[in-house]
């Protein structure tokens, strides 16, 4: 799927995002609890900055708020318009002077320096240029800053129906077997130190963290 086809597709599920994202609770998916997970593995202090990659609505702003307080700095970068105006709306309702909002693609956005912490959700494996996007985070983070990726994996030990089924399941997101070769928690190995890993719902998720080299 193309860019172009990716911001398409999100165009078209923008509004219902919020309300489709709650479905997968149908099956026993724990979406709100691995968010607060991967928020948490930032290790976010009042008044830090960071930079959350593909945003989307904003389903990630209120966790982040928490741990940057009114003094930090929240900036949401996505590919789709209309997922950032819905994440405008969510803002304004809330009254939040401190998040910005950027339409770019994550491979062509520059990272403001230095920045305290890094995060993406569900959108990372979408960016053919992954690799790039968390280079880049690497060379933005300040010592020691910390770079989260929350999202889906083909899970290894599980029966190639299931995997078919809950591909079918993501499919609405523009999420297939085809996005199955790409592995974002190896570039974030790469590029950091202190990698973890950790699975997440029978392996069909994952949480991969790093912190940035001391320079
Ligand atoms: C499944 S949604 C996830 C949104 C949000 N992070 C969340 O957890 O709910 C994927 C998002 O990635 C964005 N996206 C896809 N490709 C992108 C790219 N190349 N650069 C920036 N954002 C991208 C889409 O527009 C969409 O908003």
């Amino acid at each position: 799927m193309s860019k172009a086809q990716i911001a398409a597709l999100y165009r078209r599920r923008a509004g219902l995002y919020d309300w489709s994202a709650n479905l997968y609770y149908l099956l026993g998916y724990r979406e709100h609890a691995y968010r607060k997970r991967a928020v948490a593995a930032l290790g976010l202090r009042p008044g830090d900055t960071v930079v959350e990659i593909g945003c989307g609505t904003g389903l990630n702003f209120a966790l982040l708020q928490q741990g940057v307080g009114a003094a930090g700095r929240i900036i949401g970068v996505d590919l789709t318009d209309a997922m950032l105006e819905q994440a405008a709306r969510r803002v304004a309702k809330r009254n939040r002077s401190n998040i910005e909002l950027v339409q770019s693609d994550a491979a062509a956005f520059e990272f403001p320096t230095p920045v305290d912490a890094v995060i993406s959700t569900y959108a990372l494996t979408m960016v053919p240029e992954y690799d790039t996007v968390i280079r880049n985070a690497a060379q933005a983070l300040r010592p020691k800053g910390r770079f989260v990726v929350l999202d889906l994996k083909k899970p290894d030990a599980a029966p190639a129906w299931l995997v078919r089924f809950g591909a079918w399941t993501a499919g609405p997101f523009g999420v297939s077997l085809e996005l199955a070769d790409r592995r974002p928690w190896e570039s974030i190995a790469r590029y950091f130190e202190n990698y973890t890993f950790t699975e997440l719902y029978g392996g069909a998720t994952y949480i991969a963290s790093g912190e940035a080299p001391r320079g």
